[in-house]
């Protein structure tokens, strides 16, 4: 039988956060209802953060109620404490995300605050989000390398990993938030963290710098990970990871994924055109 992979888009969040000229809610809007033909289970919209730390987010209520909701897909936002929940929830997303670092230079860039003070915000948030029912993801990012403070320890992500999954989140994805790590350096990290978690609670969200997204995820595969982030267009980047480029690419996944005799549901051709519309919005091509 064919092993189904699901591919989780991130392009109108992880895909347009790190964009410096304001993108219009429409256009947000417009990616979001073209993406939502395109065969995804989740698309990761928008997030509910601090509009001074990621202004171009500040929309995420507007956007989430101008997308026409397709049946069948869960739209979901990164939400870092309860001011950004309650948001999300009266937005009324289907999923939230909470989003910790491995590493502690990059929790305090990213976050204002130590792993361990992250782990007391998020924690009413998983709770809120369980007794709402709300679908409750979590990130770990720097699974590899931390641009504040260098390689970081596979022991670590387990932790934070371990913490995670305690709150109740039903799925962490592991991120290589520079896009530096090499596929050894995933396996490393992988052989700790599937010490602790199974496989099924795992997801890869591999950004691409270095160009090798695509041989990490073979990595995930190999350990047994069925799920993984990526970005139309291959949109991205995270503003307090500087360097650090898009997501792997959606559609470069989709290809190697469906070559090497994987599902994926996605529909190529509508793929290609909201890839195009991604690159367009956000001035890096003329849509096709
Ligand atoms: P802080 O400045 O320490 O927060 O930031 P604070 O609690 O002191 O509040 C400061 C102000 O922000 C207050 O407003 C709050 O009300 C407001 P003021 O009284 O000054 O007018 N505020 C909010 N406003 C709207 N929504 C909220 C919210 N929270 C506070 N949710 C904070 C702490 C966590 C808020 C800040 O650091 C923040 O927003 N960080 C988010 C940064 C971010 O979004 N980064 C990108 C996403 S992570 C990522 O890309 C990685 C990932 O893709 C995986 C990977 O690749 O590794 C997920
Ligand atoms: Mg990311």
């Amino acid at each position: 039988m064919t092993r189904r992979v699901e591919i989780v888009e991130m392009a109108p969040r992880d895909g347009l956060q790190n964009e410096t000229a304001v993108i219009p809610a429409a256009d947000k809007i417009a990616l979001i209802d073209r993406l939502s033909a395109c065969g995804f289970a989740r698309i990761e919209a928008t997030s509910f953060v601090s509009p001074r730390w990621v202004p171009q987010l500040a929309d995420g209520a507007e956007v989430m109620a101008g997308i026409t909701r397709r049946p069948g897909v869960a739209y979901a936002a990164l939400v870092p404490n309860m001011k950004g929940y309650e948001a999300a929830k009266a937005a009324g997303v289907d999923a939230v995300a909470v989003f910790l670092s491995a590493s502690e230079g990059f929790s305090r860039a990213n976050l204002n605050c130590s792993i361990a003070e992250s782990f007391e915000r998020v924690r009413p948030v998983a709770e809120a989000a369980i007794a709402d029912g709300i679908a409750l993801r979590g990130y770990v990012s720097c699974v590899v390398h931390c641009p504040y403070d260098g390689p970081v320890a596979p022991a670590a992500v387990a932790r934070v990993t371990e913490g995670l999954l305690r709150l109740g989140c039903h799925e962490v994805s592991l991120g290589d938030t520079t896009g530096h790590a090499r596929p050894e350096e995933i396996s490393a990290m992988l052989d700790a963290v599937l010490a602790v978690a199974a496989a099924e609670k795992l997801a890869g969200h591999f950004h691409d710098t270095d160009g090798h997204a695509l041989d990490n995820i073979r990595v995930g595969l190999a350990r047994g990970l069925s799920v993984f982030d990526a970005s139309v267009g291959g949109l991205g980047g995270c503003p307090y990871a500087p360097g650090a480029r898009g997501n792997v690419d959606t559609l470069a996944v989709a290809d190697m994924l469906m070559r090497e005799g994987y599902e994926t549901g996605l529909d190529r051709e509508r793929l290609a055109r909201a890839a195009a519309f991604a690159r367009r919005i956000t001035g890096k091509e003329e849509e096709r």
